[in-house]
């Protein structure tokens, strides 16, 4: 299905994401024919430059990074364009509407309009507005949808008061909340695992599953953006969205059928029924982690504190674990252990599904517990592993596995999160976008923790660059007699 005629409207164009994830995902589609018969970009943000400087600025990072076709960047280029506007300033947003109307001209965008919301979140609140004030968010001549970047709020009641805010101005089927984590191919597989496979769905729950691991890794620590990160932490960059979002998909409900209602019904009925932490259960179930300069694999690499834009006495995570647990019949008295964190070991995130062991040993040496290793990425695949006979005399048990990567589907290249996510808003399905009752969901889950790392008791504990956080995450799962999955 390709989109409509539309001008794609980017605040924040002259900002980090634009230039490494839109413009490259945009690109894309426009290589693979997915975007409509004609449509215009239109970059908006404070600095200066002409329609040519901006797209020449952009032609060089995006054939630095990207592997391009010359021809066709040539022609990609030819539909994009820029308006310099002080975006907090109300009167400037008459520059914007003369523009929208030119292009609507020259592109036939019908009066459609997709605006993407990638600027600093203090700006969320005042964008909607000042497009409301010049006429610019109705619809009738043309749809006006909205696409709001992550964050959505900074806790609960900011949360709460930017979803205010922005409904003042467009409804709630007019707002795309982006989170890149569900455009990923292999987190939407996983509604396909379970709810279309007769062997995995009967499993699914406390009957059983065991416990559940997720891990969020990444090699690389905050590199330049530790000014935004110094105030935001593990918590709320990776926690609060992308892991919730990823375990809403492996705990949630099947819904009845496939559309942004109804998935998104029980994606928000999930978030809903974690178990709440409070002041007394949250020191038991959490640890919180900060890496520390050292060597790895021969070179010094400088600690969180050290980096730049970081406050030197910094007290932000950079690493959380979390056991926590779901208030449904499915779930209950199961536990979650999540892990996520920065300068770990290797960049990996993967779900492990831990089932229950056969009630009664009755070989010599039993196999380890079947486990289902969901790979989200990289090396995206499934590893399902069981026990076998081992060759030979008597009866033991060995630890096998069957393997799947999607690699092996041959010449399907995936679409990036944000390709697919482009797409599926340009295309007005919201299916894979957060609701608003979600994200409040998350931040009200999450809201006691912030409270907690907030006040000067809280336990932060160093960790060594390239090793895989604190040991006191360790013990989070062995006290419960069980250990991480280590993925190499
Ligand atoms: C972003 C966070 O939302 O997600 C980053 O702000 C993080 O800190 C990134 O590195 C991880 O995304 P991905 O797709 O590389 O796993």
């Amino acid at each position: 299905l390709k989109p409509e005629n539309s001008t794609i409207t980017i605040f924040g164009a002259s900002g980090d994401l634009t230039h490494r994830k839109l413009i490259p995902a945009l690109y894309h589609l426009f290589e693979a024919n997915k975007l409509a018969d004609d449509f215009a970009i239109l970059g908006v943000s404070r600095t200066e430059f002409s329609d040519e400087e901006y797209r020449e600025k952009l032609r060089q990072l995006l054939v630095k990074h990207e592997k391009t076709q010359p021809e066709l960047v040539d022609e990609f280029f030819k539909h994009v364009y820029y308006q310099a506007v002080d975006t907090a300033n109300a009167p400037d947003y008459e520059k914007i509407k003369t523009r929208l109307e030119e292009l609507e001209y020259l592109h036939s965008t019908h009066g459609n309009v997709l605006y993407y919301l990638s600027t600093p979140p203090s700006l969320y609140g005042v964008i909607p507005e000042c497009l409301a004030a010049h006429g610019l968010t109705k619809e009738g001549h043309g749809w006006k949808r909205l696409v709001v970047e992550k964050p959505f709020g900074y806790d609960l009641e900011s949360a709460i008061l930017l979803d205010a805010q922005i409904h003042n101005f467009f409804e709630e089927q007019q707002i795309y909340r982006i989170d890149h984590y569900l455009g990923k191919e292999t987190v939407q597989n996983l509604l396909v695992l379970r709810f279309s496979n007769g062997l995995f769905e009967p499993l699914w729950n406390r009957n059983y599953i065991e416990y559940v691991e997720i891990t969020g890794a990444e090699a690389l620590g905050v590199e330049e953006r530790g000014g935004y990160y110094d105030g935001s932490g593990a918590m709320r960059d990776m926690f609060q969205n992308h892991i919730l979002q990823v375990l809403a998909m492996v705990a949630m409900e099947s819904p009845a059928v496939i559309n942004a209602d109804s998935l998104r019904n029980e994606v928000a009925k999930v978030l809903q029924s974690l178990h709440p932490l409070n002041p007394e259960t949250i020191e038991e179930n959490l640890v919180l982690g900060q890496y520390t300069s050292s060597k790895v694999r021969g070179i010094e690499q400088a600690g969180y504190r050290q980096e730049k834009g970081v406050n030197p006495e910094s007290r932000t995570e950079t690493y959380m674990a979390l056991r926590l647990q779901i208030d449904n019949w499915r779930w209950s008295g199961v536990p979650f252990y999540v892990r996520t964190g920065k300068r770990l070991p290797t960049r990996v995130t993967e779900i492990v599904i831990h089932f229950k062991r056969t009630p009664h040993p009755v070989f010599s040496q039993n196999a380890p517990e079947n486990k289902l290793i969901i790979r989200v990425q990289p090396d995206e695949g499934i590893v399902m592993s069981f026990g076998l006979k081992q060759p030979g005399a008597g009866f033991k048990a060995q630890e096998v596995a069957m393997d799947f990567h999607y690699e092996d589907l041959g010449e399907t290249t995936l679409l990036s999160g944000y390709e697919r996510l482009l797409l599926d808003a340009l295309n007005g399905d919201a299916s894979l976008f957060t609701r608003s009752d979600a994200v409040q969901a998350c931040w009200k889950f999450v809201q006691p923790i912030l409270d907690y790392k907030a006040g000067l008791d809280a336990k932060l504990h160093g960790y060594a660059c390239g090793t895989w956080g604190p040991k006191a995450a360790d013990e989070l799962m062995e006290k419960e007699g069980r250990a991480w999955r280590f993925p190499c």
